[in-house]
């Protein structure tokens, strides 16, 4: 089955940053992996339909992940802004996403505004599409980007990708040595 576009892991605090996918093993024709830059989205949403961007930036839906072992949760915004009214970030992985109680009025014009968006992130317009062959990495922000993945034959062969998260504060602390160390 394809994997449509989302963020990972939206009900952690602090959601992962910056997320590797290293692709071990693939040999099938099909498992491409697929990428939507959420500030994009947004800011077209934000021009298109503004009444939509307001609402999914104002109401705060609870995120819940849970297991046997453990109930992670948050409760955040799908397009989240800093407090000068800038992008931050975008949480997206239907399924994973409860809303509140609200006003019918006010219910009716979100279930809209998930929808739009919903559609823009999972339209061809936004979407990048490649394969990532053995060896090859691929680094992406988590709080900007969406991720996917096209369907694939299992019957054709294994396809491995391993995948962790790694913090800004430390990717960026590496960067400034890396400056440093190479005079750059
Ligand atoms: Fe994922």
């Amino acid at each position: 089955m394809a994997l449509a576009p989302h963020t990972d892991n939206p009900y952690r605090n602090p959601v992962p940053c910056i997320q590797i996918l290293h692709c071990i093993e693939s040999k099938v024709s099909g498992g491409l992996s697929t990428l939507v830059d959420g500030y994009t989205v947004t800011e077209d949403l934000k021009n298109q339909y503004p009444e939509f961007y307001k609402i999914l930036t104002e109401v705060k839906v609870r995120f819940r992940f849970i297991d046997k072992e453990v109930i992670l949760e948050t409760i955040s915004p799908l397009i989240e802004l800093n407090e000068n009214k800038s992008f931050k970030q975008v949480r997206f992985s239907p399924r994973l996403d409860y809303v509140p109680i609200l006003e019918k009025e006010k219910l009716d014009l979100y279930y809209q505004a998930r929808k739009k968006i919903s559609e823009m992130y999972n339209s061809d317009k936004y979407r990048i599409e490649f394969k990532l062959e053995p060896k090859d990495l691929m680094m992406m922000d988590n709080h900007r980007l969406l991720h996917g993945r096209t369907a694939y034959e299992t019957k054709e062969g294994e396809r491995f990708l391993q995948g962790c998260y790694i913090d800004y504060d430390s990717t960026e602390g590496k960067l400034r040595h890396l400056k440093r160390k190479f005079n750059l």
